[in-house]
């Protein structure tokens, strides 16, 4: 018998192909929003697998609409917070993400802001863009230095870390702040020191998050840690949107609290918060952190491979709930 899976959104090519006769596949290839809703929770039941995106709510209510012959949600992004895990255990489902593949692309990215942001990249190209008559002057859209500056990782797991490795040859102090310290060894080789998250805020003249949404770190960096902030400093968030309270964001860019912002992850995504669009120190991009053809391929098979596996009621790779497997 083939398994049947609701795919939510078209992956890339060859992970298509790696699905190609391997399952009855039911497509979602709607306009370019997310699958509505009720035609999630319509097309999901009866399905043994579904693979989803962090645009799809995996919660309760879709996982009954599925029914009780549902192995399992293969998520494509590491992120899981669309994701009921305990709802999911509690039925058997096998819940997996798409760790390590994306660590370096997103690490890159969280990069790309920091320097654009620091150096007011976009503003510039924007401000050529305008036509204005510009001529070279000495104290023409001055930004920072990089070298001997302090960058602050917030939530420091793989991606954090691959963020701290490459400011070697920025020549900074690295601290972070996370719940669970790393081992010191990791720590002595990223030459990275632990301190109290409102140290972070104080001290840091960047600050990268790197943090897994949770109830705890929902709107970390509020009105009052800005205000706690240099008003030279710059904050990046490749992260998740609801991490950052960004009206308030927008109010400290505004009133130069702190110097700059550069986002990639908002909190009501794809809405991005009205007044953001009109500020200069703030460089926006769409959610682009693992968007490179090398790595959306490995995350498309990973995810494929996890739902293969699942589907053939073997463990898959990237498995987030172990404990549901004595369920089934
Ligand atoms: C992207 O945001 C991901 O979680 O993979």
């Amino acid at each position: 018998m083939t398994e049947s899976v609701l795919v939510t959104r078209a992956l890339v090519p060859e992970a298509m192909r790696a699905l190609d006769g391997r399952c009855e596949l039911d497509l979602y290839e709607g306009p370019p929003e997310a699958i509505p809703r009720d035609e999630l929770l319509r097309r999901a039941a009866g399905k043994d697998g579904l693979l989803t995106l962090l645009t799809e709510k995996v919660d309760a209510e879709l996982l009954d609409a599925a029914g009780p012959q549902l192995k399992i949600v293969a998520n494509h992004a590491v992120g899981f917070d669309n994701i009921d895990v305990p709802a999911c255990t509690q039925r058997g489902v096998l819940v997996t993400n798409t760790p390590d593949v994306l660590t370096e692309a997103t690490a890159d990215l969280a990069w790309a802001l920091i320097l654009a942001s620091v150096r007011r990249v976009a503003e510039g190209d924007r401000f050529l863009r305008s036509r204005q008559p510009w001529v070279w002057g000495p104290s023409m859209m001055l930004g920072h230095d990089m070298s001997r500056k302090t960058l602050g990782i917030a939530g420091c797991g793989r991606i954090g870390g691959a963020v701290a490795r490459r400011a070697t040859g920025f020549g900074m102090r690295l601290i972070y702040h996370d719940p669970i310290r790393l081992p010191s060894d990791v720590e002595q080789s990223l030459g990275l020191a632990w301190v109290e998250f409102d140290t972070l805020l104080a001290e840091s003249d960047i600050i990268s998050i790197h943090a897994p949404l949770t109830p705890d770190t929902r709107h970390l960096f509020d009105a009052d840690a800005f205000a706690k902030m240099k008003p030279t400093a710059v904050l990046v968030n490749t992260a998740r949107g609801p991490i950052v309270d960004e009206p308030a964001l927008a109010e400290a860019l505004r009133s130069g609290q702190i110097f700059a912002a550069g986002l990639d992850v908002y909190e009501r995504e794809p809405a991005v918060e009205e007044a953001l669009l009109d500020l200069d120190n703030v460089t926006l991009l769409p959610h682009l952190g693992s968007a490179t053809i090398e790595t959306r391929t490995a995350m498309g098979l990973l995810t494929v491979e996890n739902l293969l596996a699942g589907l053939a009621d073997r463990r898959p790779p990237s498995l987030l709930n172990p404990e549901a497997l004595s369920r089934r």
